[in-house]
């Protein structure tokens, strides 16, 4: 059974299911995802404002996973290009073509496995959208970007990221995560140290835009740069972490207890974020917070989350605009995209820990 209902610009046939998992035959929509999709919309449009082939609408544009082709669509309507869709589910690319004929968008449809159609296929933008882990879907996205491009990223497999399952995370991600209070960035960052290592391997250099997490999954948004040199930049950002419960250190040799290397440099870039939020608000799109959030936030390695501290150290439970204000009198200090109740600061804990009073 099937059902209309409307995302952004589009109308969409989508099954008619209590659980979007119960329609994965017929083509998976997931509207939990629609804040996601509002965020990658209004990425693009920034980037497609930027890109050389603005002029002749020829940014090729690559939805490789597009069960009802929904993204697929909002792409093409709401910023333009050239847009290629792809999956591998007979019955998805069928209702994605009704899809774009009930909106009236040009898309091109592929019925193909999606490493082998980016292997064989160029293209300026490459979303990977997969159920569970995007990491193998990361190389050939990479040889499908060529000399430069942008990659966005969904993972599903928070859980294994975020430190519940660490093994899980060392055999798909290379790095073993750990469950700690500043877990949802470490996780966000083995995910980008592995997109970093699969792509270092054609000799390209991913740069993260954009990045958070959401309900149960990550997103990043980056760009990808050929050239050798630009990839030993990179490695000279990867350092080992020693990440306890309730602690980290960063170190730069590794030692029994550390992890990694994870990339520890900048995963939010400024400019691109402040251009962004005012893509979404201007078109009225859901994720502004998280957008701010990401633009305002401190450049430094993790966050301490003020609701552990209180618990751990038994300090009273003081306003996190209380903390900042009181620190940032001598200190830089932000909010962070990846918890609520949680601040960035180059001030120490100690230093943190009086603020609590
Ligand atoms: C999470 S859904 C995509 C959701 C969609 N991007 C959206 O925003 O609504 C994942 C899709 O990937 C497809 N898929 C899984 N493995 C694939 C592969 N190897 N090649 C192409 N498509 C694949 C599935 O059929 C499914 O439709």
């Amino acid at each position: 059974m099937i059902k209309t209902i409307k995302e952004g610009s589009a109308r969409l046939y989508v099954p008619n299911v209590n659980k979007p998992e119960q329609g994965r035959r017929e083509g998976f929509y997931n509207p939990a995802m629609t804040k996601n999709r509002d965020i990658s919309v209004a990425c693009l449009a920034v980037l497609f404002k930027v890109s050389k082939k603005r002029a002749k609408n020829r940014m090729r544009i690559c939805d490789a996973l597009t069960a009802t082709g929904v993204r697929a669509i909002r792409y093409k309507k709401e910023v333009g290009g050239e847009v290629w869709a792809c999956d591998v589910n007979e019955n998805a690319i069928k209702l994605a073509r009704k899809n774009a004929y009930l909106n009236k968008t040009k898309i091109n449809f592929v019925n193909k496995d999606a490493n082998a159609f980016l292997s064989e296929n160029g293209f300026d933008f490459v979303d990977i959208d997969p159920y569970g882990s995007p990491v193998g879907f990361i190389a050939a996205a990479g040889h499908s970007l060529g000399r430069k491009g942008y990659l966005a990223v969904t993972a599903t497999d928070t859980a294994a990221l975020n430190g519940v399952y660490p093994r899980v995370a060392e055999r798909r991600y290379g790095i073993r995560s750990v469950r700690c209070f500043y877990s949802k960035e470490l996780g966000t960052r083995i995910l980008i140290t592995s997109i970093i290592r699969i792509l270092m391997q054609q000799d390209k250099a991913f740069q993260p835009l954009l990045c958070f997490q959401d309900r149960h999954y990550i997103r990043i948004f980056g760009s990808v740069l050929r050239g050798a040199k630009k990839c030993d930049v990179l490695l000279d950002k990867m350092k080992y972490i020693v990440a306890d419960k309730d602690s980290w250190e960063i170190r730069e040799h590794p030692s029994e207890k550390s992890i990694g290397p994870i990339y520890i440099d900048t995963i939010q870039k400024k400019n691109f974020c402040m251009s962004v939020l005012k893509e979404l608000k201007k078109r009225n799109l859901t994720g502004q917070n998280i957008v701010r959030l990401a633009a305002e936030e401190l450049q430094e390695p993790f966050y301490y989350d003020t609701h552990f501290l209180s618990k751990k150290y038994k300090k009273p439970l003081v306003s996190l605009s209380k903390i900042i204000d009181t620190l940032s009198k001598r200190h830089k200090v932000s909010r962070t995209v990846f918890c609520p109740t949680a601040i960035k600061t180059d001030a120490g804990l100690e230093k943190i820990l009086a603020a609590m009073e």
